[in-house]
């Protein structure tokens, strides 16, 4: 970062302090608080980081109030529809489009990489059956790093970029690994004449009795769900991962912490609720009961699906979505689905509401993913594993900027501590 010719004035118990503003390539400028604490004596207060940049990046741009996303500078939309996910991890990774050979070496080398350490079966048999995937999926990423010792060493840059390339290469197996060992069934293997989209659907959905085809629509449009996924700049899992790996932690332990924060329904999880709240809803007629009961302060249920921290318009992954949702139940057949009819009629209603549109609450990416993936033959359970195999590649990139960059620091934030000061130990008979 370049010396900043702008400043903020700063008043603190009467004392006036300059801070450097930086001005970013997009987005609003920033001020440098990181001497705050030395000059003045006092910490800013920002809990959920709303108004805080932890990190300067170069990857990926969100402009919440016109609803863009650019990664590397290329909108999303123009991604989803003219690129596909591997060439999309190329991008993020490295910076730019590949040219022809580079994108033939890359896809050849996360090919190569698909298969688990044979010995990782065994750790998958550790899990009852019953287990959430997702909770499978915490555990045998963060066992990553009893398995491949030769990618742990961050300060190692060819181990770095091949702890990413096995990462977003056998994330596909991991997932439908965990939904096999979910199901009962027997793990099936990848396959290095299948794309990476195809590959993950035969490995979820293939039995030794009878092979998977793939439907190349039903490939196209698993792989437009993890382009659309791949990154979201500082959201809370690739958060976690920076700050897990500010202590120098190794990758496949960072991108397990990852995977354990997207979990959360006001995360990844979101699309697993947003499922389970359409089937609950059931038909449009019920609409109402929902709207009212989301817009009531004293009942805890709000609309899955949507708002967003960043976008105060349309999601621009949403618009791609429907559409997608709609080619997807298309070509299965699936004529009058209700979930994709309350889906609808409920993004109407709540549009037209006030309350919905003056707080800028839109759809966002997990309205409509979870009605294309049910229609896929995914169980909800898999929604989020799904989200967390697409964003593998956003956390990778984010790691490698972070590892890479000289001004890498331990993350640690402060406090506004409001608890006892000090006093005396009691002893339990004078309690
Ligand atoms: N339904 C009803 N009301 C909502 C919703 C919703 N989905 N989302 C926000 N609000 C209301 C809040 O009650 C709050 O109202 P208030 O100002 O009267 O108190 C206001 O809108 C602002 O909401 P916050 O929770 O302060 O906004 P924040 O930025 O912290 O939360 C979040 C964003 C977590 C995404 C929130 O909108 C939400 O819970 N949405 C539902 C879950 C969801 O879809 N998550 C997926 C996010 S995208 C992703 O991770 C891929």
């Amino acid at each position: 970062m370049t010396e900043s010719p702008k400043t903020a004035t700063l008043t603190v118990h009467g004392d006036t302090y300059e801070l450097p503003v930086h001005s970013p390539t997009a987005g609003p400028d920033v001020i440098d608080i990181r001497k705050l604490y030395g000059q003045a004596g006092v910490f800013t207060y920002d809990p959920g980081f709303t108004s805080t940049a932890s990190c300067d990046s170069t990857i990926t741009y969100i402009d919440g109030e016109k609803g863009e996303l650019l990664h590397r500078g290329y909108p999303i939309d123009q991604l989803a529809e003219k690129s596909h996910f591997l060439e999309v991890c190329y991008l993020l990774l490295y910076g730019e489009l590949p040219a022809a050979k580079d994108l033939e070496t890359f896809e050849t080398t996360i090919t190569r990489h698909t298969m688990l350490h044979e010995q990782m079966q065994y750790f998958y048999r550790g899990f009852r059956r019953d287990a959430h995937p997702m909770a499978i999926m915490v555990g045998v990423v963060g066992a990553m790093s009893a398995f491949y010792h030769d990618s742990t060493d961050i300060s190692d840059p060819r181990q770095r970029e091949v702890a990413s390339h096995r990462l977003i290469a056998k994330m596909p197996t991991i997932a439908a690994w965990a939904y096999k060992y979910h199901t009962g069934q027997p793990f099936v293997y990848p396959r290095n004449d299948l794309d990476y989209a195809s590959n993950f659907l035969r490995m979820c959905f293939s039995v030794p009795a009878e092979d998977y085809e793939v439907n190349p629509i039903l490939s196209r449009a698993m792989d437009r769900i993890f382009t659309l996924h791949a990154d979201h700049e500082q959201n809370a899992s690739t958060s976690t991962v920076r700050l897990a790996s500010s202590s120098g932690a190794n990758p496949f332990a960072c991108i397990a912490a990852g995977i354990a924060c997207l979990w959360g329904p006001a995360h990844g999880g979101a699309n697993q609720a947003c499922l389970e709240m359409l089937e609950e809803i059931g038909s449009v007629d019920r609409i109402p009961e929902y709207i009212a009961r989301a817009k009531d302060k004293n009942d805890p249920f709000r609309l899955m699906g949507f708002g967003h921290r960043v976008y105060k318009n349309f999601d621009p992954r949403a618009k791609v979505m429907k559409q997608s949702a709609d080619e997807v139940l298309d070509l299965l057949g699936i004529e009058d689905n209700p979930k994709l009819q309350v889906a609808k009629e409920l993004e109407r209603e709540a549009l037209e509401d006030p309350y919905f549109t003056e707080k800028k609450l839109f759809p966002n990416v997990d309205f409509y993913s979870g009605i294309i993936l049910e229609a896929m033959g995914f169980p909800t359970s898999m929604f989020t594993p799904i989200f967390a195999l697409s964003r593998t590649v956003g956390w990778v990139s984010q790691w490698k900027e972070m590892i890479a960059d000289p001004q890498n620091k331990i993350g640690r934030p402060r406090q506004l501590y409001l608890g006892e000061t000090l006093r005396d130990y009691v002893d339990i008979e004078n309690r």
